[in-house]
C-alpha cells in the first residue's frame, strides 16, 4: 500500500488552521448597495423582479441610509425614476434630478457614506436607450457624440450635488475622456471616474429594467454595450478608458464574466470593480424563497468567488445583508 506523500488536508483539520491559510477575504468596505430613488413623497416600494430591494423617495431615504451604516456599508450606487422623461434625458442633468437631490440628502444624512453616482441616461429618455437616438423605422441609432454632451453635463451635475465617485454606464465610445474633461473643467480633478468599463449587453439586467423603469421601448442596446461572446474586445475596452483616465474598472454582469474580472485584474493596476447584477439576486432570491437553496451560503460563496476572480469592489444587491453576516462571523 502506497501512502500518498502530499496531503492536503494537513491544512484543512481545523477551523483556526482553514482561516489561517485563508487566501481571500471579504469586508463590509468592499461593498457598494445601489439604491433606487423615485420621485413623490413617503414612498418605499418593493421591486417585484428584486423582493427586498425597495425604490425610495428622497424624504424616506434616511431608513434606507441608517441601515446600511448599522450594518456597515459605507458606499452606495444612486438610480433614479424621475417624473417626467423627454428624448434627451433632461432629468439626468438637472440641478434638482431626482439623483442630484437624493445625493445632497445622503450627504446631509451621512457625510461620510461614498455616494456613487451612475451616469447615464436610460432612466431619463421616454425612449428608453442611454443616449441621444435617432430612429429608422424598429432600428434606434444612438449617436455617440451628441450623447457625450449630454453625458457630460449629467457627470458635472453630479459632482456639484456632491457626489464622491462618478461611475459612467452608458457605453458611448470616449466616454472617459470627455467626462474627466468635463469634470476637470468645471473644478472637479479630484473627482474619480469609476468606468463601466467591460459591459455586456446582457439578459441580467431585466429586473433592473423594471426597478428602473429603463427598458428600451424599441430596438436593443446591441450597438453599445458588448457581446456576451466576446472576450479580446473587452480588453480593448478597458485598454481604451484606461488610457482616458479612468481611476477604476468595472466589469459588468458578474457570475457569467468572471474570466474577464480574472484577465483585466492580470493586466491592469487600477482598482477592479464588479456587479453583481440585478438578475444574479433575483435568481438567488427566487430560489431561496423556495427553500431550494441556503441563501446566506450561496450568497457568501458568490461574493468571495467575485473576489477570488479578481474583485477588489463588488456592487451588490446583498451587500446589507451581507455586511450583517459578516458581522456575526
Ligand atoms: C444603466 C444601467 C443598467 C444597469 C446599471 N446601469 C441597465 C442597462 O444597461 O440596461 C444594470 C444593473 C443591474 O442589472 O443590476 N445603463
Ligand atoms: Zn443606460
Amino acid at each position: 500500500m502506497a501512502y500518498p506523500i502530499t496531503r492536503h488536508r494537513r491544512l484543512r483539520r481545523t477551523s483556526a488552521l482553514r482561516s489561517m491559510i485563508r487566501e481571500t477575504r471579504l469586508h463590509a468596505d468592499d461593498l457598494i448597495a445601489p439604491i433606487y430613488i423615485i420621485y413623490g413623497q413617503n414612498v418605499k416600494a418593493e421591486i417585484s423582479t428584486m423582493p427586498g430591494v425597495y425604490q425610495y423617495s428622497v424624504d424616506r431615504l434616511h431608513e434606507e441610509v441608517a441601515e446600511l451604516q448599522e450594518a456597515g456599508v459605507n458606499a452606495v450606487l444612486l438610480f433614479g425614476i424621475p417624473e417626467h422623461k423627454d428624448s434627451v434625458g433632461t432629468g439626468a442633468f438637472i440641478d434638482d434630478g431626482i439623483v442630484q437631490q437624493a445625493t445632497r440628502r445622503i450627504k446631509e444624512l451621512a457625510p461620510n457614506m461614498l455616494v456613487v453616482a451612475d451616469t447615464c441616461l436610460c432612466e431619463y429618455t421616454d425612449h428608453g436607450h442611454c443616449g441621444v437616438v435617432h430612429r429608422q423605422g424598429d432600428e434606434a441609432i444612438v449617436d455617440n457624440d451628441e450623447s457625450l454632451d449630454l453625458l457630460v453635463k449629467t457627470a458635472v451635475s453630479q459632482a456639484k450635488a456632491g457626489a464622491d465617485i462618478i461611475a459612467p454606464s452608458n457605453m458611448m465610445d470616449g466616454f472617459v475622456a470627455a467626462i474627466r474633461q468635463g469634470l476637470d473643467e468645471a473644478g472637479f480633478e479630484d473627482i474619480p471616474i469609476m468606468s463601466y468599463s467591460v459591459k455586456y449587453a446582457s439578459a441580467y439586467y431585466g429586473p433592473f429594467r423594471v426597478a428602473a423603469q429603463s427598458a428600451p421601448q424599441f430596438g436593443d442596446r446591441k450597438t453599445y454595450q458588448m457581446d456576451p461572446a466576446n472576450g479580446r474586445e473587452a480588453l480593448r475596452e478597458a485598454q481604451t478608458d484606461v488610457e482616458e483616465g479612468a481611476d477604476m474598472l468595472m466589469v459588468k454582469p458578474g457570475l457569467a464574466y468572471l474570466d474577464l474580472v480574472r484577465q483585466i485584474r492580470d493586466r491592469f493596476d487600477l482598482p477592479v470593480v464588479v456587479y453583481n447584477v440585478s438578475a444574479e439576486y433575483a435568481m438567488v432570491k427566487a430560489a431561496a424563497m423556495q427553500g431550494w437553496i441556503d441563501e446566506r451560503a450561496i450568497v457568501m460563496e458568490t461574493l468571495i468567488g467575485m473576489k477570488r476572480a479578481g474583485a477588489d469592489v463588488i456592487i451588490t444587491y446583498h451587500a446589507k445583508d451581507a455586511a450583517r453576516w459578516l458581522k456575526e462571523q
